[in-house]
């Protein structure tokens, strides 16, 4: 129980977002909704939690995900006839579209579906900077019918070359494109194969937790990060080696693509991403990395991942509708924002943005009339605080003085007359001004 020597506080792994911190947030999502409707993309929200089968079923069972860091529960059931049901909250939002795609029939449109989120994701991992329990994606998903052209590398190219448009209109600097193929869902049984078999001899020198990947998910061994293992992974066989001829082919028309459109990257071969969906291209965006303050990120350098998933509609029980997407780690963005330079041209204008005016009654028997006055001005237009007649004046101005650009004083006299007294803090002038006029001069 909480006392008041033990106040309760956030969970581990999640946070609270406060002014003015949250007027970054809000700014960045409004240049994403910006750049996402000049690219033809609506906005889908889709629920929260969600049958725990949609992510054993589309992410993986055996991904890290899925086996060890989803918040489940049994919902209690409402009847004795009705069964329990296992709810998950989304570790992930690709899934969830993907079920609503082919719940509200998407497909019979036959149009490409072009859809964005911004929204919080659960995942019980250990909590470090840049990494929580409780955090935020902006992601989108472009998906349909193979006769929309869903299928076309243009499709992919053009969700990355979004992506370039969008880290540089937020102003990120150094950001690096890697990106890779993972095959087509035939391709990957191969590869998994041949990997399995050049670890089999190798096994017993891995770490712990490469030795269960090896055996579980060998793919997962592929992006592990123990400094002792790298040497090994190094010389492990490439998923490029064992493409058909038709995802080479579209990778590299990918690749023609971001060449044409100027959007630099970096081929990965080792980039297999954490989730069962993908087959074909996968990419991450990274910025420098923990030794290099400019990140904010620590050891966490991934802003951004995301590939195609050509038969993830089908996994779920839906009909055929190859797709790809992203998703940004909002918190890695907004952290990476702060500790580069690139922060202030966003945030300043809104944190130090002052209040058009502070009203400051005079006694409270004038706080009835401020507050009508201030509706009057705000439903004009202006942002307003106001201040209470049970303030000494001095204690007013400074109060204002911090958050207006303006201060207008509501005495006994000023009401009676209709004529306020108004001052400008940045000049210092005081003015008379008739109520009627009032909301004009304060937008000066
Ligand atoms: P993901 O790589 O699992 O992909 O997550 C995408 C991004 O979410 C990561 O690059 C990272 O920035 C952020 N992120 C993940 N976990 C955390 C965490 N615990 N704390 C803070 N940020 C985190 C997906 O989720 C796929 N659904 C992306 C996608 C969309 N693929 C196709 N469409």
């Amino acid at each position: 129980m909480p006392t008041p020597s033990n106040p309760l506080k956030a969970v581990r792994g999640t946070r609270d977002l406060l002014p003015p911190d949250t007027a970054l947030w809000n700014r960045v999502e409004s240049i994403a909704r910006s750049v996402f409707s000049r690219y033809g993309f609506g906005e889908i929200r889709t629920p929260i939690f969600e049958d725990t089968s949609l992510f054993a079923r589309g992410v993986g069972e055996e991904t890290d995900i899925v086996s060890k860091e989803m918040y489940t529960w049994e919902d209690r059931a409402r009847a004795q006839s009705e069964k329990a049901q296992s709810l998950t909250l989304r570790p992930e939002n690709t899934a969830g579209v993907v079920r609503a795609y082919i719940e509200h029939n998407l497909g019979d449109t036959g149009q490409l579906q072009k859809l964005f989120y911004i929204g919080p994701q659960f995942r019980r991992e250990r909590p470090q900077r840049g990494r929580y329990r409780q955090f935020w994606q902006i992601g989108v998903e472009v998906l349909g019918p193979v006769t929309s052209g869903s299928e076309s590398p243009l499709r992919d190219a053009e969700v990355l070359e979004m992506l370039a448009t969008l880290l540089d209109e937020l102003g990120i600097k150094g950001w690096r494109l890697e990106l890779n193929s993972v095959g087509s869902a035939t391709d990957r049984p191969r590869y998994v194969a041949a990997l399995r078999e050049a670890l089999a001899p190798i096994k017993h020198q891995l770490c712990e937790d490469n030795q269960r990947r090896a055996e579980t998910n060998p793919l997962r061994v592929l992006d592990s990060k123990d400094p002792n293992d790298q040497a090994l992974i190094e010389a492990l066989p490439r998923i490029a080696d064992f493409l058909d001829d038709s995802s080479r082919e579209h990778f590299s028309q990918v690749c023609v693509a971001l060449d044409a459109c100027g959007v630099p990257y970096t081929i990965n071969p080792r980039l297999v991403r954490g989730l069962d969906y993908y087959t074909r291209t996968t990419f991450e965006f990274t910025v420098p990395s923990s030794g290099d303050p400019a990140s904010g990120l620590g050891t966490q350098n991934a802003l951004l991942g995301g590939g195609r998933y050509d038969g993830l509609s089908e996994m779920l029980g839906g009909p055929r509708a190859p797709g790809i997407g992203f998703a940004i780690g909002e918190d890695r963005l907004i952290l990476t924002l702060q500790a580069q330079a690139g922060a202030p041209h966003l945030a300043s204008e809104m944190w130090e943005k002052k209040l058009d005016a502070y009203i400051a009654p005079l006694g409270s028997k004038r706080n009835a009339a401020a507050l009508a006055l201030a509706r009057e001005l705000r439903r004009a237009g202006l942002s307003v605080e106001v201040g209470d007649g049970a303030f000494r004046l001095k204690k007013s101005f400074e109060a204002a003085d911090r958050v207006a650009r303006h201060i207008v004083i509501l005495g006994e006299d000023e009401l009676a007359s209709g004529i306020l007294t108004v001052k400008t803090f940045a000049t210092g002038e005081q003015t008379k001004i008739a109520q009627a006029d009032l909301a004009q001069a304060l937008r000066a």
